[in-house]
């Protein structure tokens, strides 16, 4: 099959080297040059672990290319998948089409012979119509289809949960493109991962949906935590004591300083739009937005509380400023409203990130970093985990300590053992855990 992915962002990138890994002829595009030369070089644009030899190889073996003439690359493909950006709409929080719909009117102009075009970025109820109508009014005689083929992969894990999805939807309205897709897919589905044949709008809402409910399961928890805080239990057994429960599921019950990412923010506020749209509102889904905007600035409190009510004049060092680990992205974390509220509160904050600092140097330009973690604890007040990166799992807590100013760790993530971190000398507060 020849592919092409507009957009080589997270999801093209990732999905685009996927595809050429199973055999496919896959051309990533972007608008961007520097972007695509550096692909070309072998740099990869985001950290993602296994990409780089992933793409490396592919290339290696011929199936992969990038570029960024549309034009070229359309004609004579199978399948064009748009995987560009659909973030927040400033102003109003609806999803932003406009790469989506640019992207349809340039793939018009170059279609030759049958082609299917499939929407991978996560777009709102309807989209898939909108793309069809703009092709079909620039181009009245072509021959295509479009599908909604949403995608379920998670930043850092990226590659894996691409190669042994827990499903595919394909969102089609007629069987000639649901064939197209399903031969793009046919390397997953011999190994079992069970394909969900919808209508597009389906499709569409089932991403959304997707998210939202997670999201929602993480705000649950959250909740449970603050409770479990007040009434002296602990957040972590009863998630266990829940996730058990197979109608329940363990996952995504992890509590924390609430979710952040590309993703979860701005689906969960685009699902909102589109049901008062629809007359339909979802009060479910709109406080669990609420709620978690709040949670984010609510850590610094807690932070603040830890240090004894004030932070004015302390420093406080940060583990962690990405929105999860085995990232690079910054892009909605919980660090960013904890470090406004820590230095509204007159405190220093420095930190330290595996893989954030340079994004997190053009968004936190006012705070120091440290080159690992126990410079980053030197002199300190107090030491704050807010992302849990493996490296942070099997710190020299004991050596950490002896450098502090004030022994006190707040753990955001519940990476560590209450008696362990108290029996070191720490004064310690996780989140949902009773001490
Ligand atoms: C999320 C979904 O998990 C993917 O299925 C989806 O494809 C993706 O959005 C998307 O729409 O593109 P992602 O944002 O990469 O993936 O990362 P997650 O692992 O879902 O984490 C999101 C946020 O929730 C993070 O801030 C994380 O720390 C937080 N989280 C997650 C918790 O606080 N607790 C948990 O138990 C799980």
């Amino acid at each position: 099959m020849r592919i092409v992915m507009v957009g080589s962002g997270y999801v093209g990138l990732v999905s685009g080297t996927c595809f050429a890994d199973f055999g496919h002829e896959v051309v990533c595009l972007d608008k961007d040059p520097a972007k695509i030369e550096a692909l070309r070089a072998g740099r990869m644009p985001i950290y993602e672990p296994g990409l780089e030899a992933l793409v490396a190889e592919n290339v290696r073996r011929g199936r992969l290319g990038f570029g960024i003439d549309l034009a070229a690359a359309v004609a004579g493909a199978d399948a064009v998948f748009i995987a560009v950006g659909t973030p927040s709409r400033r102003g109003d929080g609806f999803a932003d089409l406009s790469y989506v719909y640019a992207a349809a009117r340039e793939i018009a102009a170059a279609l030759t012979g049958y082609t299917v075009i499939v929407t991978k970025s996560t777009v709102p109820v309807g989209t898939g119509d909108e793309v069809e109508r703009i092709i079909r009014e620039a181009r009245p005689e072509a021959d295509f289809a479009v599908v909604s083929n949403p995608e379920f992969l998670r930043e850092g894990a990226a590659i894996d949960d691409f190669k042994r999805p827990d499903r595919i939807v394909i969102g089609a309205e007629d069987a000639r493109a649901e064939g197209v897709i399903r031969e793009v897919y046919r390397p997953l589905y011999l190994n079992a991962a069970p394909i969900l044949v919808t209508g597009r709008r389906t499709a569409e809402l089932t991403k959304y949906a997707a998210n939202a409910f997670l999201a929602t399961k993480i705000t649950f928890i959250n909740e449970i935590a603050d409770l479990c805080e007040q009434v002296g239990a602990d957040v972590q057994e009863v998630a266990r004591g829940i996730g058990l429960d197979n109608r329940i599921g363990a996952k995504f019950l992890h509590a924390g300083p609430g979710y952040g990412g590309s993703c979860f923010p701005k689906d969960t506020l685009a699902l909102v739009k589109t049901a008062q749209d629809a007359g339909t509102p979802m009060r479910i889904v709109e406080t669990v937005v609420a709620v978690n905007e709040s949670r984010k600035r609510a850590m610094a409190r807690k932070v603040i509380q830890a240090c004894g009510g004030s932070v004015r004049g302390k420093t406080i060092g940060l583990l962690g400023l990405t929105f999860k680990p085995n990232t690079d992205d910054m892009r909605d974390a919980p660090s960013l409203a904890i470090v406004a509220g820590l230095q509204d509160a007159g405190a220093t904050v420095r930190a330290y990130d595996p893989e954030g600092m340079g994004q997190a140097r053009a968004l936190l330009p006012d705070i120091d970093y440290a080159d690992d973690p126990y410079s980053c604890a030197e002199g300190a007040d107090a030491l704050v985990l807010v992302t849990e990166w493996n490296a942070f799992r099997a710190l020299d807590l004991e050596r950490l300590r002896t450098t502090m100013a004030e022994p006190v760790l707040v753990d955001l993530r519940n990476v560590y053992r209450v008696q362990d971190v108290e029996r070191l000398g720490f004064r310690y507060a996780g989140v949902g855990r009773a001490s």
